[in-house]
Protein backbone atom coordinates (compact mmCIF):
# COMPACT_ATOMS: atom_id res chain seq x y z
CA UNK A 1 0.00 0.00 0.00
CA UNK A 2 1.42 3.57 -1.13
CA UNK A 3 0.64 5.59 2.24
CA UNK A 4 0.61 8.63 0.37
CA UNK A 5 -2.91 7.92 -1.66
CA UNK A 6 -5.88 8.51 -0.08
CA UNK A 7 -7.62 4.99 0.71
CA UNK A 8 -10.78 3.92 -0.41
CA UNK A 9 -13.27 1.20 0.79
CA UNK A 10 -15.57 0.05 -2.19
CA UNK A 11 -17.94 -3.34 -1.61
CA UNK A 12 -19.33 -5.35 -3.80
CA UNK A 13 -16.40 -4.68 -5.86
CA UNK A 14 -16.45 -7.56 -7.71
CA UNK A 15 -18.32 -6.88 -10.56
CA UNK A 16 -20.97 -4.55 -12.23
CA UNK A 17 -20.97 -1.07 -10.41
CA UNK A 18 -18.35 -1.59 -7.93
CA UNK A 19 -16.09 -2.91 -10.63
CA UNK A 20 -16.44 0.29 -12.58
CA UNK A 21 -16.29 2.13 -9.34
CA UNK A 22 -12.80 0.51 -8.35
CA UNK A 23 -11.44 1.16 -12.12
CA UNK A 24 -12.92 4.79 -11.71
CA UNK A 25 -11.04 5.65 -8.26
CA UNK A 26 -7.87 3.93 -9.14
CA UNK A 27 -7.92 6.24 -12.49
CA UNK A 28 -8.51 9.43 -9.80
CA UNK A 29 -5.37 8.47 -7.68
CA UNK A 30 -6.68 6.44 -5.18
CA UNK A 31 -5.17 3.58 -2.82
CA UNK A 32 -8.78 1.07 -3.62
CA UNK A 33 -9.92 -2.02 -1.63
CA UNK A 34 -12.05 -3.88 -3.11
CA UNK A 35 -14.43 -6.16 -1.30
CA UNK A 36 -16.75 -9.04 -2.28
CA UNK A 37 -18.75 -11.63 -0.73
CA UNK A 38 -18.09 -13.87 -4.03
CA UNK A 39 -14.50 -14.89 -4.26
CA UNK A 40 -14.94 -15.14 -8.04
CA UNK A 41 -15.15 -12.86 -10.24
CA UNK A 42 -13.52 -10.36 -7.79
CA UNK A 43 -10.04 -12.50 -7.20
CA UNK A 44 -9.32 -12.44 -11.27
CA UNK A 45 -10.49 -8.91 -11.66
CA UNK A 46 -8.33 -7.76 -8.77
CA UNK A 47 -5.35 -9.68 -10.06
CA UNK A 48 -5.80 -7.95 -13.25
CA UNK A 49 -5.81 -4.79 -12.03
CA UNK A 50 -2.98 -5.51 -10.21
CA UNK A 51 -1.70 -6.26 -13.37
CA UNK A 52 -1.21 -2.60 -13.90
CA UNK A 53 -1.01 -0.61 -10.73
CA UNK A 54 -0.01 -1.79 -7.28
CA UNK A 55 -2.86 0.61 -5.60
CA UNK A 56 -5.17 -2.00 -5.48
CA UNK A 57 -6.00 -5.14 -2.92
CA UNK A 58 -9.03 -6.74 -2.72
CA UNK A 59 -10.77 -9.30 0.52
CA UNK A 60 -13.42 -11.80 0.39
CA UNK A 61 -15.89 -10.66 3.29
CA UNK A 62 -19.63 -10.43 4.02
CA UNK A 63 -20.44 -6.65 4.72
CA UNK A 64 -22.46 -8.11 7.45
CA UNK A 65 -19.95 -9.91 8.92
CA UNK A 66 -19.06 -7.43 11.73
CA UNK A 67 -15.96 -8.97 13.05
CA UNK A 68 -14.63 -9.08 9.90
CA UNK A 69 -15.22 -5.75 8.62
CA UNK A 70 -13.82 -4.20 11.70
CA UNK A 71 -10.31 -6.62 11.70
CA UNK A 72 -10.50 -4.78 8.18
CA UNK A 73 -11.01 -1.81 8.58
CA UNK A 74 -8.48 -1.35 12.07
CA UNK A 75 -5.49 -2.47 9.67
CA UNK A 76 -5.98 0.56 8.25
CA UNK A 77 -4.50 3.55 9.76
CA UNK A 78 -6.65 6.30 7.96
CA UNK A 79 -9.30 5.12 5.27
CA UNK A 80 -10.64 8.24 3.64
CA UNK A 81 -13.48 7.35 1.21
CA UNK A 82 -16.21 4.33 1.47
CA UNK A 83 -18.24 3.48 -1.07
CA UNK A 84 -21.34 1.12 0.33
CA UNK A 85 -22.25 -0.61 -2.93
CA UNK A 86 -22.95 -4.62 -2.20
CA UNK A 87 -26.76 -4.97 -2.18
CA UNK A 88 -28.83 -7.87 -3.13
CA UNK A 89 -32.05 -8.04 -5.46
CA UNK A 90 -34.57 -10.33 -6.94
CA UNK A 91 -38.19 -9.27 -8.09
CA UNK A 92 -41.23 -10.40 -6.69
CA UNK A 93 -44.72 -9.99 -6.41
CA UNK A 94 -46.19 -8.55 -3.41
CA UNK A 95 -48.29 -11.00 -2.88
CA UNK A 96 -45.42 -13.85 -3.16
CA UNK A 97 -42.96 -12.05 -1.16
CA UNK A 98 -41.97 -13.84 2.13
CA UNK A 99 -40.98 -12.59 5.17
CA UNK A 100 -37.39 -14.13 4.79
CA UNK A 101 -37.05 -12.04 1.11
CA UNK A 102 -37.81 -8.66 3.67
CA UNK A 103 -35.28 -10.17 6.22
CA UNK A 104 -32.31 -10.69 3.65
CA UNK A 105 -32.52 -8.02 1.81
CA UNK A 106 -32.86 -5.79 4.82
CA UNK A 107 -29.70 -7.37 5.93
CA UNK A 108 -27.62 -6.84 3.11
CA UNK A 109 -28.68 -3.37 1.39
CA UNK A 110 -28.88 -1.46 5.02
CA UNK A 111 -27.39 -3.56 7.88
CA UNK A 112 -24.75 -3.93 5.67
CA UNK A 113 -23.99 -0.38 5.12
CA UNK A 114 -24.32 0.41 8.83
CA UNK A 115 -21.98 -2.03 9.92
CA UNK A 116 -18.98 -0.60 7.17
CA UNK A 117 -19.99 2.80 7.95
CA UNK A 118 -20.10 2.41 11.81
CA UNK A 119 -16.58 0.35 11.46
CA UNK A 120 -14.65 2.31 8.77
CA UNK A 121 -15.79 5.39 10.38
CA UNK A 122 -13.63 4.52 13.11
CA UNK A 123 -10.42 5.22 10.78
CA UNK A 124 -12.41 8.56 9.22
CA UNK A 125 -11.09 11.88 9.80
CA UNK A 126 -12.15 15.13 9.19
CA UNK A 127 -12.45 15.67 5.51
CA UNK A 128 -13.73 11.82 4.79
CA UNK A 129 -16.93 10.95 2.50
CA UNK A 130 -19.02 7.94 2.72
CA UNK A 131 -20.99 7.32 -0.32
CA UNK A 132 -23.96 5.19 -0.35
CA UNK A 133 -25.04 3.55 -3.69
CA UNK A 134 -28.83 3.54 -3.38
CA UNK A 135 -31.82 3.28 -6.20
CA UNK A 136 -34.52 5.15 -8.42
CA UNK A 137 -36.67 1.98 -6.94
CA UNK A 138 -36.56 3.97 -3.22
CA UNK A 139 -39.05 6.24 -4.18
CA UNK A 140 -41.21 3.48 -5.86
CA UNK A 141 -41.57 0.25 -8.26
CA UNK A 142 -43.65 -2.32 -8.27
CA UNK A 143 -42.63 -6.19 -8.08
CA UNK A 144 -39.82 -5.41 -5.32
CA UNK A 145 -41.18 -4.64 -2.29
CA UNK A 146 -38.45 -5.53 -0.34
CA UNK A 147 -35.86 -3.93 -2.53
CA UNK A 148 -37.64 -0.61 -2.38
CA UNK A 149 -38.20 -0.73 1.23
CA UNK A 150 -33.90 -1.72 1.61
CA UNK A 151 -33.36 1.60 -0.60
CA UNK A 152 -35.81 3.71 1.10
CA UNK A 153 -33.89 2.45 4.01
CA UNK A 154 -30.28 3.40 2.80
CA UNK A 155 -31.26 6.88 1.90
CA UNK A 156 -32.79 7.14 5.50
CA UNK A 157 -29.43 6.17 6.90
CA UNK A 158 -27.70 8.40 4.63
CA UNK A 159 -29.41 11.48 5.89
CA UNK A 160 -29.41 10.00 9.37
CA UNK A 161 -25.36 9.62 9.08
CA UNK A 162 -24.99 13.12 7.09
CA UNK A 163 -26.44 14.32 10.47
CA UNK A 164 -24.63 12.44 12.69
CA UNK A 165 -21.00 12.52 11.46
CA UNK A 166 -20.68 16.08 10.43
CA UNK A 167 -19.56 17.26 14.01
CA UNK A 168 -16.55 15.01 12.63
CA UNK A 169 -16.46 16.37 9.26
CA UNK A 170 -17.24 13.23 7.25
CA UNK A 171 -19.47 14.39 4.82
CA UNK A 172 -22.07 11.07 3.90
CA UNK A 173 -23.85 10.79 0.34
CA UNK A 174 -25.97 9.03 -1.99
CA UNK A 175 -26.09 7.63 -5.65
CA UNK A 176 -29.18 7.00 -7.00
CA UNK A 177 -28.61 4.89 -9.95
CA UNK A 178 -32.05 3.61 -12.61
CA UNK A 179 -31.35 0.58 -14.84
CA UNK A 180 -27.58 0.36 -15.27
CA UNK A 181 -26.49 -2.61 -17.87
CA UNK A 182 -25.02 -5.24 -15.09
CA UNK A 183 -26.02 -8.57 -13.74
CA UNK A 184 -28.35 -7.76 -11.65
CA UNK A 185 -30.25 -6.29 -14.65
CA UNK A 186 -29.75 -9.37 -16.18
CA UNK A 187 -30.99 -10.99 -13.78
CA UNK A 188 -34.70 -9.80 -14.77
CA UNK A 189 -36.43 -12.07 -17.71
CA UNK A 190 -36.01 -10.00 -21.66
CA UNK A 191 -39.45 -8.95 -21.23
CA UNK A 192 -38.80 -7.32 -18.02
CA UNK A 193 -35.70 -5.92 -18.87
CA UNK A 194 -37.77 -4.45 -22.36
CA UNK A 195 -40.76 -3.16 -19.95
CA UNK A 196 -38.01 -1.00 -17.75
CA UNK A 197 -36.16 0.26 -20.63
CA UNK A 198 -39.49 1.44 -22.06
CA UNK A 199 -40.25 3.98 -19.47
CA UNK A 200 -37.25 5.16 -18.99
CA UNK A 201 -37.65 9.04 -20.22
CA UNK A 202 -34.38 8.79 -22.66
CA UNK A 203 -35.42 4.95 -23.50
CA UNK A 204 -31.93 3.84 -23.13
CA UNK A 205 -30.12 1.58 -20.27
CA UNK A 206 -27.31 3.61 -18.30
CA UNK A 207 -23.63 1.59 -17.73
CA UNK A 208 -21.63 1.06 -14.34
CA UNK A 209 -19.03 3.92 -15.58
CA UNK A 210 -21.84 6.00 -15.22
CA UNK A 211 -22.64 5.85 -11.80
CA UNK A 212 -18.92 5.49 -10.99
CA UNK A 213 -18.67 8.84 -12.59
CA UNK A 214 -20.93 10.26 -10.00
CA UNK A 215 -19.43 8.26 -6.98
CA UNK A 216 -16.34 9.69 -7.92
CA UNK A 217 -17.97 13.17 -7.81
CA UNK A 218 -18.67 12.64 -4.25
CA UNK A 219 -15.54 10.33 -3.41
CA UNK A 220 -13.43 13.61 -4.84
CA UNK A 221 -11.16 15.37 -1.93
CA UNK A 222 -12.32 18.69 -3.95
CA UNK A 223 -15.96 17.79 -3.18
CA UNK A 224 -16.88 19.55 -0.08
CA UNK A 225 -19.69 21.21 1.40
CA UNK A 226 -22.06 18.57 0.53
CA UNK A 227 -23.56 15.95 2.52
CA UNK A 228 -26.71 14.15 2.88
CA UNK A 229 -27.74 14.49 -0.69
CA UNK A 230 -29.06 12.06 -3.04
CA UNK A 231 -27.99 12.16 -6.82
CA UNK A 232 -30.02 10.56 -8.78
CA UNK A 233 -28.52 9.01 -12.42
CA UNK A 234 -31.20 7.02 -13.68
CA UNK A 235 -31.80 8.95 -17.51
CA UNK A 236 -34.61 11.11 -16.18
CA UNK A 237 -37.40 8.54 -14.71
CA UNK A 238 -36.99 10.01 -10.86
CA UNK A 239 -38.88 12.94 -12.60
CA UNK A 240 -42.10 10.99 -12.33
CA UNK A 241 -42.59 11.72 -15.92
CA UNK A 242 -43.56 7.71 -17.09
CA UNK A 243 -45.66 5.72 -15.28
CA UNK A 244 -44.13 4.07 -12.41
N1 LIG B 1 -27.97 -2.58 -11.96
C1 LIG B 1 -28.96 -1.74 -11.73
O1 LIG B 1 -29.85 -1.56 -12.60
C2 LIG B 1 -29.03 -0.97 -10.45
C3 LIG B 1 -30.02 0.01 -10.35
C4 LIG B 1 -30.12 0.74 -9.18
C5 LIG B 1 -29.26 0.50 -8.13
N2 LIG B 1 -28.31 -0.45 -8.23
C6 LIG B 1 -27.44 -0.65 -7.07
O2 LIG B 1 -26.08 -0.57 -7.47
C7 LIG B 1 -25.28 -1.41 -6.62
C8 LIG B 1 -24.45 -2.37 -7.46
O3 LIG B 1 -25.33 -3.09 -8.28
P1 LIG B 1 -24.84 -3.98 -9.52
O4 LIG B 1 -25.88 -3.85 -10.55
O5 LIG B 1 -23.42 -3.73 -9.82
O6 LIG B 1 -25.04 -5.44 -8.84
P2 LIG B 1 -24.26 -6.81 -9.00
O7 LIG B 1 -25.19 -7.85 -8.50
O8 LIG B 1 -23.71 -6.94 -10.38
O9 LIG B 1 -23.04 -6.61 -7.98
C9 LIG B 1 -23.27 -6.59 -6.59
C10 LIG B 1 -22.04 -7.15 -5.92
O10 LIG B 1 -22.28 -7.13 -4.50
C11 LIG B 1 -21.76 -8.33 -3.96
N3 LIG B 1 -22.40 -8.63 -2.68
C12 LIG B 1 -23.67 -9.10 -2.46
N4 LIG B 1 -23.86 -9.33 -1.17
C13 LIG B 1 -22.72 -8.97 -0.52
C14 LIG B 1 -22.31 -9.00 0.83
N5 LIG B 1 -23.12 -9.45 1.80
N6 LIG B 1 -21.05 -8.56 1.14
C15 LIG B 1 -20.20 -8.14 0.16
N7 LIG B 1 -20.55 -8.12 -1.15
C16 LIG B 1 -21.78 -8.53 -1.48
C17 LIG B 1 -22.06 -9.37 -5.02
O11 LIG B 1 -21.26 -10.54 -4.85
C18 LIG B 1 -21.76 -8.61 -6.30
O12 LIG B 1 -20.42 -8.77 -6.71
C19 LIG B 1 -26.27 -2.11 -5.68
O13 LIG B 1 -26.34 -1.38 -4.48
C20 LIG B 1 -27.58 -2.01 -6.43
O14 LIG B 1 -28.69 -2.11 -5.58
C21 LIG B 1 -28.17 -1.20 -9.37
Amino acid sequence: MTSEKEVALVTGAGRGIGLATTKRLLEDGFHVVMLDVNPDPLTANADELRAASNSVEHHVLSVTDRAAVAALTSSFPRIDVLVNNAAIFWDGKFDEVTEDDFRKMYEVNVIGSFVMAQEAAKQMERGARIINVASRAYLAGYAHAPYITSKAGSIGLTRAMAIDLAGRGILVNSVAPGLIETEMFRSLTPERQQELIAKQPTKEIGQPEDIANGIAFFASPRTKNVTGQILALDGGRSMGITLY
